[in-house]
């Protein structure tokens, strides 16, 4: 099978260049000038007047499947990003039961390749001390890496997220890791060069402040509740640890400028913390957020300070990588009272398009967008032949047209549930094509008949030669670092 994509301007490599793209059997085969005579080809893309990005990746998505499909479903989550120019999605591994062990990993990877409507990865549970050992098997088995929800507590029946303390009595939630058992999950994701990824909430800050906010009824008494301090306390740990131990440590849905300047002095120092955030808070504030009954979610949206540090941060290089967060509940569910609504909102569908209309404002470069979207967040996670447009890596591409425009409609999503925060956003920039592994996956918002299926992608990370016993002084990182990968390019 061969495909040409012709006339675009590709975002690759840090640059924008003319190029047409040869694609055989799935693969990038070369990258040639305009107008380049390839021979006999199956199939041509005209990208005159498009910009060509290397496939998008979603890295942070809970289709809540198996277990909690009247909230979403992996059919449906898959598709929805699909339709918005994603190519490859990661899936959080909060579905019930959760991906704790390698025989969960196994199962859920066959159920979801049923259904997959674009390329997927798995993440694993961190289960504290509990499931240590599961750990390296998972990670044999390719999970993008291992996930700590640091601030919440877990349902010990069914192992669900528990959102709110009034949602069960304390005898029945797994309370959420402590600092030990965070510096032995690191200890063995570094042994395999794995990556930890943390929700970071610090558990005792949180407890202190619920104990002193009489109530949540307002956006302000959430805020409250959840101090900027809980995000920082938790970052300021983690760079404490991966700094010792030396492995990786990702922060996830950074939301506090008091954070994101703990990660930019952490990389500065060459330990190896990474992080990312979301599109609720680039655009959103907390007066936005107070406004509108379904914007709950964990962390919460935060000021104008706050969300113009992490816009810095996604210009300067200190965030490398954004994902949507999709957390998504029932209409009904998003429309109970802060105290006892779960938190968590729709996203995955509308993070490309946010972006894009970024992008096409001044907000981010496109060399930009494609390293966070796409190359650095490949890297981050190891995921083989992702995030570059260059021969030999998986004919993934996002076509894009900066020219034309869009208004974000919650009736026209792809979700199970057609629900967007974002509903009546109007931007310019739209996805208008993708190619997953050299076949068209999406025209015009919607999956092509005869598009291929999704599959699994397992992470390969490149494991450190030697995880050192002490770092009294913090070291170059390891090989393979995102860190040291960006620093080179
Ligand atoms: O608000 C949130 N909801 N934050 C998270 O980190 C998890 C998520 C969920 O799974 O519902
Ligand atoms: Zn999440």
């Amino acid at each position: 099978m061969r495909l040409l994509i012709s006339g675009g301007t590709l975002i690759a490599d840090g640059a924008t260049h003319p190029a047409d793209i040869l694609c055989e059997n799935g693969s990038i085969a070369a990258l040639t000038a305009h107008g380049t005579d390839h021979g006999p080809v199956d199939e041509v893309i005209d990208a005159t007047g498009l910009l060509v990005f290397p496939g998008l990746i979603d890295p942070h998505v809970h289709s809540r499947d198996p277990g909690q499909t009247d909230k979403e479903t992996f059919a449906d989550s898959t598709r929805a990003a699909a339709c918005s120019g994603i190519t490859t999605m990661l899936e959080m591994p909060n579905a019930l039961p959760p991906v704790t062990d390698s025989a969960v990993f196994a199962e859920r990877a066959g159920q979801h390749a049923e259904v997959a409507a674009c390329d997927f990865g798995l993440w694993a549970l961190s289960l504290g001390g509990d499931n240590l050992e599961a750990l390296p098997g998972l990670f044999a088995a390719g999970a993008v890496g291992v996930k700590i929800f640091w601030g919440y507590g877990l349902d010990r029946a069914t192992k669900r997220l528990v959102y709110n303390t009034s949602d069960l009595p304390a005898e029945q939630v797994i309370p959420p890791p402590g600092i030990t058992e965070v510096w032995e999950v690191l200890a063995r994701a570094a042994a395999a060069g794995a990556l930890v990824a943390a929700h970071c909430e610090d558990p005792g800050v949180l407890a202190y402040a619920g104990r002193h906010t009489a109530a949540v009824t307002t956006y302000q008494d959430l805020l409250d509740a959840r101090p900027v301090e809980a995000e920082s306390t938790a970052i300021a740990q983690a760079v404490e640890a991966a700094r010792r131990i030396g492995g990786r440590f990702h922060v996830l849905h950074v939301a506090t400028a008091r954070g994101i300047e703990l990660v930019r002095r952490a990389r500065a120092d060459g330990i190896p913390v990474t992080a990312e955030t979301c599109p609720h808070y680039l655009f959103l504030t907390q007066d936005d957020a107070a406004l509108h009954t379904g914007t709950k979610v964990y962390p919460p949206i935060r000021s104008r300070h706050d969300r113009d540090a992490l816009w810095q941060a996604l210009r300067d290089g200190t965030l490398t990588s954004l994902s949507s967060d999709h957390a998504p509940h029932a209409p009904a569910d998003k429309q109970l009272p802060l105290a006892t609504q779960p938190a968590g909102m729709h996203g995955v569908e509308t993070l490309v398009p946010l972006m894009l209309d970024a992008m096409t404002r001044g907000h981010l470069t496109p060399q930009r967008l494609a390293h966070v979207l796409s190359t650095a967040t490949a890297e981050l996670y190891a995921l083989p032949g992702k995030g570059r447009i260059r021969p030999g890596y998986d004919a993934d591409f996002t076509l894009v047209d900066p020219e034309a425009t869009f208004t974000i409609d919650q009736q026209r999503l792809h979700t199970r549930h057609p629900l967007s925060v974002f509903h009546g956003h109007r931007g310019r920039g739209v996805a208008t094509a993708s190619v997953l592994r050299g076949r068209q996956l999406m025209k015009d918002g919607e999956l092509l008949p005869d598009a291929p299926r999704g599959t699994l992608v397992r992470s390969r990370p490149t494991a450190p030669a030697a995880v050192p016993a002490s770092r009294e002084h913090a070291g170059p990182v390891h090989p393979g670092d995102p860190v040291s990968e960006e620093a080179r390019s």
